[in-house]
């Protein structure tokens, strides 16, 4: 009897061991997860370029937005929220950045993608600064958990100009 007890005992410690173990490396497995996303934007085309009335700038794009978020998605992993924004500085902030485009991502399958749109929000300056303006299109992405803290990042594709003539 005594060694059967004892017997039993053993084996449960080492099933609470190995349970505990496996616990770690799958929440590990998560956070070691590193991912390695890509983006590629070409602008198509500069439909027009105009001052409006108010005096504010105001631009129309045509994108080519390509992306690969497949790696983003685990078995953790709830949806993905990606914008494109375009970012650029003027003499009164150093960072304006204005949403172009965006979604919702709700699996890996959906996570590779080529897009070609004109921007579906209004590129307005608040002022006058977009003549020659250079300016970065960054995709950014917001990855929603089923479990755990969200956690967002970005890719930064710099070296767009604007038009140097309103058209
Ligand atoms: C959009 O970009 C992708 C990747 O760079 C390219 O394969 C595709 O041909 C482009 N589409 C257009 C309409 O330019
Ligand atoms: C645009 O990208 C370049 C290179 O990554 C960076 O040095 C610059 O600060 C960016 N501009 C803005 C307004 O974020």
């Amino acid at each position: 009897m005594h060694s059967f007890g004892y017997r039993a005992n053993a084996l449960l410690t080492f099933a609470v061991t190995i349970l505990a173990f496996m616990c770690v490396i799958s929440s590990l497995s998560d956070s070691l997860n590193s991912p390695s996303p890509s983006a590629q934007v070409q602008v198509l085309n500069m439909n027009w370029f105009q001052k409006q009335p108010s005096g504010n700038d105001e631009v129309s794009l045509t994108l080519n937005i390509s992306a690969d978020l497949q790696s983003l998605f685990t078995w953790n992993t709830k949806q993905v929220f990606a914008f494109l924004a375009a970012e650029y500085e003027t003499p009164k902030n150093s960072l304006n950045q204005i949403s172009l485009w965006d979604g919702i991502i709700l699996s890996k399958e959906h996570a590779k993608f080529s897009i070609h749109t004109s921007n579906k929000y209004r590129l307005i300056d608040q002022g006058s600064n977009f003549r020659g303006k250079e300016f970065n299109l960054t995709l950014h992405w917001h990855v929603m958990p089923k479990t755990g803290k969200m956690f967002a990042d970005k890719i930064v594709i710099p070296g767009y100009q604007m038009p140097k003539e309103y058209r």
